[in-house]
């Protein structure tokens, strides 16, 4: 069923609000522990989410893991040891510039306070690579106050460390500190030769997994752009840096990305635009960072990160746990630690992304209309009889619904008047409706009306897979 193509149409100047306020009516995104008052920066997905989540998750694992050749998927734990966070810097370094209000006791990133500050003065500054030292003297220079109440009493700016500790009880007290993991890419790192030991991968090759990652963040989320646990989907793509060449790899990876943003989740591609990490913002370890960024309501901001951390995360791994990690070309018997290019996306902003993307007012109909890809809708039609008390349109409603329900996600719906049913259904993306009425009892005929252009065509039941398909 062809959809409106939205690369024709304007953006929409979709409010982070009117986002929100969607997904709870709709039961996409839930603010979570709701009845007990909430917890910042933690969401629950609703039915309509948790299907769009994996919708969207399915795709990326298809696209990057079943259906290549040079790549393998794997699925590590959450909890891990404390020396793995310790080998990869993020015990001493993985932390945020923090400053709290003495008035009102507000946590604040310092970095955040300064960009926000200069955003609302229409400037722009560079605030990556800056010490805490640069941040507190930008602080007192400008006179920043604390943007919730308004004071300027802050206490010195410091570290604050985003790795979550947890305890194990089956370790004696001095053992028993371990992680949850910070990111997932750590777990493919740590399983690199237990992967090539046991699976028949040659380089150039990549893991890929996708999985719940948590940091400890204390700036303002923005919905689920940022929160304290979220779902990376990572790619280690391992290659020897003397035969394959970086720079095409790194090109290749990119165009990848882009293809799989704009194609299959269907993004408009004015909304979208690489950045290149500036040496401050880079880690010491990368060659080359690029972020693909998407204009969400508040801003372009990073969506996918592609690096190429060289050989680090192996050597270190190599100097901490003393095993050996390197590999042995099997053509040469050359023996080295190979270098890896890393594709890292947050699941969850692919989601932010793409109900942003998808949001639209037809302002001509005064209706609200997610013009989702029909690969992601988390229905692909509903099925309606005409009126819910006339048992002879209930029977054929229900006899269809049940034959489509084989091949597709159906909603079914019989509540209030067919025209609020359209209204639900375009609110959560379903790109048909099918009604039974009156003449199918003649003629066999429905009438499947389209999500985008409202218009209503009538077509043979026995032709309905084919126009859905
Ligand atoms: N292994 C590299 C790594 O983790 P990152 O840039 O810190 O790099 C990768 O994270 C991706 O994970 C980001 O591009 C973003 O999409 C997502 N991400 C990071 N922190 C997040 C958070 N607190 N909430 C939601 N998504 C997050």
């Amino acid at each position: 069923m062809a959809t409106q193509n939205k690369q024709t149409t304007q953006p929409s100047q979709t409010t982070l609000d009117a986002i929100t306020a969607l997904s709870k009516r709709r039961g996409f995104v839930f603010q979570n522990s709701e009845i007990y008052g909430g917890l910042a920066n933690l969401y629950d997905y609703g039915p309509m989410g948790a299907v769009l989540l994996r919708n969207i998750r399915n795709l990326w694992w298809k696209t990057f893991i079943e259906t290549r050749d040079d790549m393998v998927g794997m699925d590590s734990s959450i909890i891990s040891h404390r020396k793995i966070w310790e080998a990869s810097g993020h015990v001493a370094g993985f932390s945020d510039a923090m400053i709290d209000c003495k008035a009102c006791k507000t946590r604040t990133r310092a970095d955040h306070l300064i960009e926000n500050y200069f955003e609302s003065k229409n400037k722009t500054i560079q605030v990556e690579g800056k010490s805490l030292k640069e941040f507190e003297e930008l602080i007192q220079k400008e006179k920043i106050a604390c943007p919730t109440c308004k004071k300027f009493d802050w206490t010195p700016v410091r570290k604050f460390n985003l790795l979550f500790p947890v305890q194990l009880g089956i370790l004696e007290e001095s053992q028993s500190l371990a992680y949850l993991r910070g990111e997932t890419a750590q777990g493919i790192f740590t399983n690199f030769k237990n992967v090539v030991d046991s699976s028949r991968v040659k380089l150039p090759f990549g893991i890929g997994q996708l999985g719940k990652s948590f940091r400890n963040e204390i700036t303002k989320g923005n919905f689920v752009f940022r929160t304290l646990e979220f779902e990376q989907g990572e790619i280690e793509y391992f290659f020897d840096p003397e035969s394959s060449n970086w720079e095409e790899l790194y090109e290749t990876w990119k165009k990848d990305m882009w293809v799989f943003v704009t194609k299959s989740l269907g993004i408009r591609e004015a909304n979208l635009r690489w950045r290149t990490h500036s040496d401050e913002e880079r880690s010491f370890y990368s060659k080359r960072t690029e972020d693909l960024e998407y204009h969400y309501p508040f801003g372009f901001k990073e969506l996918w990160g592609l690096a190429y951390r060289t050989n680090y995360d192996l050597s270190q791994h190599i100097k901490f746990s003393g095993i050996d990690l390197s590999y042995v070309d099997p053509k040469t018997g050359r023996k080295f630690v190979p270098h890896v290019i890393e594709p890292a996306v947050g699941v969850n902003r692919l989601f932010l992304m793409v109900l942003c993307d998808a949001y639209w007012f037809d302002e001509a109909k005064q209706r609200t209309v997610l013009r989702l890809s029909p690969s992601l809708a988390p229905y692909k039609a509903a099925v309606f009889p005409l009126l819910s008390n006339k048992p002879e349109l209930v029977i054929k409603a229900r006899e269809l619904y049940g034959m489509l329900k084989k091949d597709y996600t159906v909603a079914w719906d019989e509540r209030g008047n067919i025209g609020k049913r359209y209204l639900a259904q375009d609110e959560i993306g379903t790109p048909a409706c099918i009604t039974i009425d009156y003449q199918t009892l003649k003629d066999d005929t429905v009438t499947v009306r389209n999500r985008d252009t409202a218009e209503q065509v009538r077509v043979k039941i026995d032709k309905l897979k084919g126009v859905l398909a």
